[in-house]
């Protein structure tokens, strides 16, 4: 099986997605953002046309354009299907950890070499999008070696895609996340194919508050199924020890409706409102540290290394 990791392409921001290439071909994001159509061929996960092997602008933007589609497509499926039961179900399902044993380092591998070298307008491998945000974080904030291993592992439950972990599609692994259990709030993307998604009809979860409650914290709110929850699951139940802002940062990375559009403040308590400060300065750095310097692993291994040791168990179940 061949997984792409690719650049990603929205309005608002996001993650993901190309549609797969051939039956058992994937793509998933690595997380930047969206530009202006005009600058997709650049900035989107195309090379830029001096470099791309095909490139030039008519058909970067027949790419965009046919792209669009297809992000859209995807965010119909996710929010149809991304559901109370659903989330349960899964979270049920993935708490059990009985798929993998594997550490921290191995895992970002693993994640690494399931992209196809062969797909022209591929950009990085995943790693260079985890060590690139990770040492863009680390060059401004020295200190704090917490946050440089959480952009490390931030990305790294994408691995949800591999066939060792369900193989799961890409709307449930990959994009923005939102809250289930209370209504979808207007500033999530492609907010109107909500009207399909059963929960939107049910007085129980269709409201404000819905199953929760003013201040009740994110800890006890269910969001949509993806690569976030899972690693926030994965970190937190194999013992880490990574302080609470860097779980909130693994958990709700992908939640532009709460980081972008500042909704769903209602149910933050005072921890998370001090979260979600540090969410603001990671997300700049996941979002716009696709530098194009390529980073010199083996370098940098030693250090990261050293934190994993720092804050996990030498072998983690997945
Ligand atoms: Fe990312
Ligand atoms: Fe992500």
């Amino acid at each position: 099986m061949t997984v792409v990791v690719e650049e990603p392409v929205f309005e608002t921001q996001a993650e993901i997605v190309k549609k797969p290439l051939e039956n058992n071909d994937l793509v998933l994001d690595a997380g930047f953002k969206m530009p202006e159509v005009k600058d997709l061929a650049s900035e989107n996960g195309f090379a830029k046309p001096e470099t791309n092997a095909f490139g030039n602008t008519f058909r970067d933007y027949e790419a965009a354009t046919e792209r669009k589609k297809i992000v859209e497509e995807f965010y119909k499926q996710n929010h149809i299907h991304q559901t109370v039961d659903f989330v349960k179900k899964m979270r049920e399902e993935y708490r059990k950890l009985d798929k993998v044993e594997m550490s921290i380092w191995e895992c970002c591998e693993l994640l690494n070499t399931v992209v196809d070298e062969s797909d022209p307008d591929l950009d990085e491998p995943q790693i260079q999008h985890l060590l690139q945000t990770a040492e863009a974080i680390r060059k401004d904030y020295p200190n704090e070696d917490w946050l440089h291993l959480t952009a490390l592992i931030h990305d790294l439950g994408k691995v949800l895609v591999h066939p060792s972990f369900g193989e799961l599609p890409q709307w449930a692994v990959v994009g923005d996340t939102f809250p289930v259990g209370c209504a979808f709030d207007e500033s999530i993307v492609h907010h109107k194919y909500f009207k399909e998604n059963p929960d939107y009809y049910n007085p129980e979860y269709n409201t404000k508050y819905g199953i929760y409650s003013e201040g009740c914290g994110l800890e006890n709110v269910m969001v949509s199924w993806g690569h976030d929850d899972y690693m926030y699951l994965v970190a937190k139940e194999n013992g880490t020890t990574l302080p609470n802002a860097g779980l909130f940062i693994v958990r709700f990375h992908s939640f532009y409706a709460l980081h972008k559009a500042g909704a769903y403040m209602h149910l933050l308590n005072d921890e998370d409102k001090e979260s979600l400060k540090w969410l603001h300065v990671f997300n700049k750095y996941d979002l716009y540290s696709k530098s194009k310097v390529r980073i010199d692993v083996e370098e940098v291994k030693p250090y990261y290394l050293s934190l994993i040791n720092k804050y996990f168990p030498p072998k983690l179940r997945w």
